[in-house]
């Protein structure tokens, strides 16, 4: 008989869950699943267990299910090796794709299996080939671009949103390393001079304190994750009773730290969002670095 309620410890639990699943299962893979709150953490820092029971809900409710339930919604002919469910998200953020946060990014091994020359049983035909232009109309953070690039190819963006537009050509404009190090020293230099005089930054450590001490406190980790996983908490509630009581210290800080919020105009995206603070840290860097000034104008993005 096989005892249901065994405790692993991280690196069991991995080597459990690896022959379990059929697919590594790293121990920060376990660890992710303790942080989010979706397997209970039972013990201290060092000798942190799980319940082989609780693993094997989890695994079976969700991740094991997932192929046959797409299937089941989709049909059997779906190409589930697309789905790249294997690759961690390092690999799914590969060099310049981790840039920006981008929620709606291409997973850049799909744009390659289908750029690329290989052929299988399910891309039957090679379409494209070195040299080829590739133009992707609805181009967003640039993925397309980069995997083109990346292999020999031209290519072109096109976006209708100017932010997104500015992220890919970021990410396939050609640098001159040295250069663009030496510039950024330069700045980082001036900006801290210019930083000194302001008390901004020390308002962020405060804040960022008050912040980590408040959510130790009614958000600790991962225990809150867990309770609200199970339906214990009312996330709504809670949040708003815990927003209330935290207003007033943020509130204490700003006028403490003579921080202004509300902006005297709403014209632009960095009127309406940005702290005064940050805008001045804005304008203090482009004033002072003509080049990044030239280098936006030339990709004509008329942000700031
Ligand atoms: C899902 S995103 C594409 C993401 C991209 N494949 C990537 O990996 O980053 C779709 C993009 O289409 C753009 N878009 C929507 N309507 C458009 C239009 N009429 N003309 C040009 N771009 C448009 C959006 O701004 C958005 O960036």
């Amino acid at each position: 008989m096989i005892e249901t309620n065994t405790l692993f410890s991280i690196k069991e639990a991995s080597v459990w869950a690896t022959e379990h699943l059929g697919k590594t299962v790293t121990p920060s893979n376990i660890s992710y699943l303790i942080q989010y709150g979706r397997i209970k953490k039972i013990g201290d820092n060092g000798t942190t267990q799980v319940s082989r029971q609780e693993l094997m809900g989890y695994y079976n409710s969700y991740n094991g299910n997932r192929e046959f339930a797409w299937k089941d919604q989709l049909g059997e002919d779906l190409n589930w090796a697309l789905s790249f469910d294997k690759y961690k998200e390092a690999e799914t953020t590969k060099h310049v794709h981790r840039l920006h946060p981008y929620k709606g990014k291409f997973i850049p091994q799909l744009v390659e299996y289908f750029l690329d020359s290989h052929t299988d049983n399910f891309k039957k035909q090679v379409y494209f080939k070195k040299g080829d232009i590739i133009l992707d109309p609805f181009s967003g953070s640039g993925t397309t671009m980069v995997q083109s690039c990346e292999l020999g190819m031209h290519a072109i963006g096109i976006d209708v949103s100017a932010f997104n537009a500015l992220i890919g050509n970021c990410k396939v404009a050609r640098y001159d390393f040295v250069d663009v190090q030496a510039e950024i020293n330069r700045i980082t230099k001036v900006l801290k001079e210019f930083l000194a005089n302001s008390r901004t930054l020390e308002f962020e450590k405060k804040l960022l304190q008050v912040l980590y001490d408040f959510n130790n406190r009614y958000f600790p980790v991962p225990d809150y994750k867990y309770n609200l996983q199970r339906g214990e908490i009312n996330e709504d509630k809670y949040g708003t009773e815990k927003e209330k009581e935290f207003l007033p210290i943020f509130n204490n800080l700003v006028k403490e730290y003579n921080i202004k919020l509300k902006q005297d105009k709403t014209d632009t995206f960095l009127d309406k969002w940005y702290s005064q603070n940050i805008r001045d840290e804005i304008q203090f860097v482009l004033l002072k670095s003509k080049r990044l000034k030239i280098l936006l104008q030339k990709k004509s993005l008329a942000l700031f």
